[in-house]
């Protein structure tokens, strides 16, 4: 464990709830499989449309500022049923997106806490 939170020391990896680390991210934009996978799924998704190619903001709102608040359960709420009254749609039905939110909200919150600094990312050879 002392290992482990001086690798996270070092590179920069969020702690989750438990022991495992939410993402892994080393020079800002070279992260791990899941992580990659995350941004896979935002690409796929194009999510981009709508939040930004940075994830800054267009029609719907900044990730950036809106995952350092939001709770994982809300993000997953949001994602799944969508606001379809507000403009956010819902991706309950695309197997591609929900088979893959754990990795799209490592992602995001990487890149919400500042320690993915680039949206795009390539993964960690
Ligand atoms: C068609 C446009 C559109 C697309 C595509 C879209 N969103 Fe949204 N999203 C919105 C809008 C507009 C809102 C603001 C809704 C509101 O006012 O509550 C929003 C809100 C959100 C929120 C809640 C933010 C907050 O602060 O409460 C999250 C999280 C989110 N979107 C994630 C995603 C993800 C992840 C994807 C891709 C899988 C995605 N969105 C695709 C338009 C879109």
């Amino acid at each position: 464990m002392a290992g482990l939170l001086a690798f996270a020391a070092t590179t920069g990896i969020a702690q989750a709830q438990d022991k495992a680390p939410l993402y892994n991210v080393v020079d800002g934009y070279k992260v791990d499989a899941d992580t990659m996978k995350g941004f896979r799924t935002w690409r796929a998704a194009a999510c981009d449309r709508c939040h930004g190619a940075n994830q800054e903001g267009m029609v719907g709102p900044s990730l950036i500022a809106s995952l350092k608040t939001l709770t994982k359960e809300e993000f997953i709420t949001t994602v799944k049923m969508g606001r379809l009254e507000k403009g956010m749609q819902s991706f309950g039905n695309s197997p591609q997106v929900m088979d893959n939110i754990d990795q799209l909200y490592a992602y995001l919150k990487g890149r919400s806490d500042g320690a993915i600094t680039r949206a795009k990312v390539e993964e960690i050879k």
